[in-house]
């Protein structure tokens, strides 16, 4: 259908009503191939049954490019600067993948988690300190980025008060479009430099943090490389924030516009776990999973898929499929569990699924017991939505509350 062939899922256009679009392609052909303008043949996959099958099979659809072609991988990897960023689990697949997944595991189990949870209530509190009798703020820059960044960096040992740095360098890294190739030269060299540095100060001076941890691993052997080292910090820092952050305002956002939710949720906080779940199905944060290499001729809901192809699995338009549960674009707080896909599933299922949920309970319990009568600052469509390909989330959300 030439509708499919032709849309370009990066527009503006598009990400403005991207669920309706996907509700049109599932019933269209939940597999189809982009063939965009400007952009790599892309096949995307938008139905719920045929984005678990691609997410639960590494043999067919595997995430490291050097399984198809070991040129085309040298060629992703780049200048020394990006390998030295790129070079990480979730570009691995099967015992390469585990080995590096095995190291940082214990830091992110529910029990590691939960011991974070006093600290995370803290962050927020402060965070809402100085403007919570001004009566607004921009949720996005004075509160979900910095909590998020907070908790990650305090976990790994990096400085918080760098916040910024990585920010920067984070959201170029995840945009990439937009940029000149110099500009994100630089940006590549600055983060791996400054990478580098830390992992130096910390061999020096071991500290109770997960980057000594890990630099200490490096050190007992040849387990980790230098490249392995740095480009699991980064990894660390930029899925550890990005998507966080992004969640929290998306959550804000869905709230502020379901006033019922948002009051039946700052009156009955024990509902909160089922609506976070239920939050993160209706918008998630990650809209799509990185992309997939096919590795072999294959079929998938009756299309032809051929080897070195390319392939996104769509999360957020499975979160939406009838197939996944009953009235998917009706945001209910109260919904029984749904088995949504917010966090992946297979061996590449996110890290950090229980911090994340952890951070977005205690992100939105504390604005809602500390801002009453929470409400957008503008008009709904004046919000923006930030321009990067896989994630989903506002720019910027202003909103204000009643001040006594
Ligand atoms: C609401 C917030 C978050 C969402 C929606 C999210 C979503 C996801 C998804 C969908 C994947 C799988 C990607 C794929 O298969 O292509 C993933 C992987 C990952 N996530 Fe998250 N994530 C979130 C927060 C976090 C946090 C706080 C961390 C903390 C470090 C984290 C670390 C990771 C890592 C390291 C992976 C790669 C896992 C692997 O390759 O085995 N994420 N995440």
């Amino acid at each position: 259908m030439a509708y499919e062939r032709t849309l370009d899922l990066n527009s503006d256009a598009f990400r403005g009503e991207a669920y309706r679009h996907y509700a049109a392609l599932r019933q269209a052909s939940p597999v189809f191939l982009s063939q965009a303008e400007g952009q790599l043949p892309m096949w995307y996959v938008t139905g719920a049954r045929e984005v678990e099958e691609v997410l639960l099979d590494n043999e067919r659809f595997a995430r490291d490019p050097s399984r198809i072609d070991a040129q085309f991988a040298a060629m992703l990897g780049g200048e020394q600067s990006i390998a030295f960023l790129n070079d990480h689990m979730l570009n691995r697949d099967g015992d390469s993948h585990r080995r590096l997944r095995r190291l940082v595991n214990k830091a992110f189990t529910l029990k590691a988690v939960n011991a974070l949870r006093p600290r995370i209530e803290q962050i927020a509190e402060t965070l809402l300190e100085p403007v919570r009798s001004s009566g607004r703020m921009d949720v996005v820059s004075q509160y979900a980025f910095p909590l998020s960044i907070t908790v990650i960096a305090e976990l790994l040992g990096v400085p918080a008060q760098d916040r910024d740095d990585f920010r920067r360098w984070s959201h170029m890294i995840v945009q990439q479009v937009g940029h000149d190739l110099s500009e994100l030269q630089r940006c590549y060299n600055e983060f791996a430099g400054y990478m580098l540095a830390l992992i130096d100060q910390r061999r020096a001076q071991p500290g109770d943090d997960l980057v000594s941890a890990l630099v200490q691993v490096e050190e007992e052997g040849s387990r980790l490389s230098q490249s392995e080292l740095c480009s699991m910090i980064a990894l660390l820092i930029i899925a550890g924030h990005e998507t966080s952050a992004s969640m929290i305002g998306n959550a804000v956002h869905m709230l502020v516009q379901h006033p019922k939710a948002l009051a039946r949720l700052r009156d009955e906080p024990t509902l909160m776990p089922g609506a976070v779940e239920e939050l993160l199905r209706y918008d998630s944060a990650v809209e799509r999973a990185m992309v997939r290499f096919v590795t072999r001729d294959t079929e998938l809901a009756g299309q032809r898929l051929q080897r070195g192809q390319l392939l996104i699995a769509v999360v957020g338009s499975a979160n939406r499929d009838e197939a996944l549960c009953a009235n998917p674009d009706t945001l209910d707080i109260t919904r029984p569990a749904c088995p949504h896909m917010s966090f992946g599933k297979g061996t590449h299922y996110c890290l950090g699924a229980s911090l994340a949920r952890q951070e977005l309970e205690i992100a939105l319990n504390t604005l809602l017991r500390c801002c009453p009568g929470l409400r957008l600052a503008v008009d709904p469509g004046a919000v923006r939505w930030r321009y990067v390909p896989n994630f989903r989330g506002p720019e910027a959300l202003p909103v204000c509350w009643s001040v006594d």
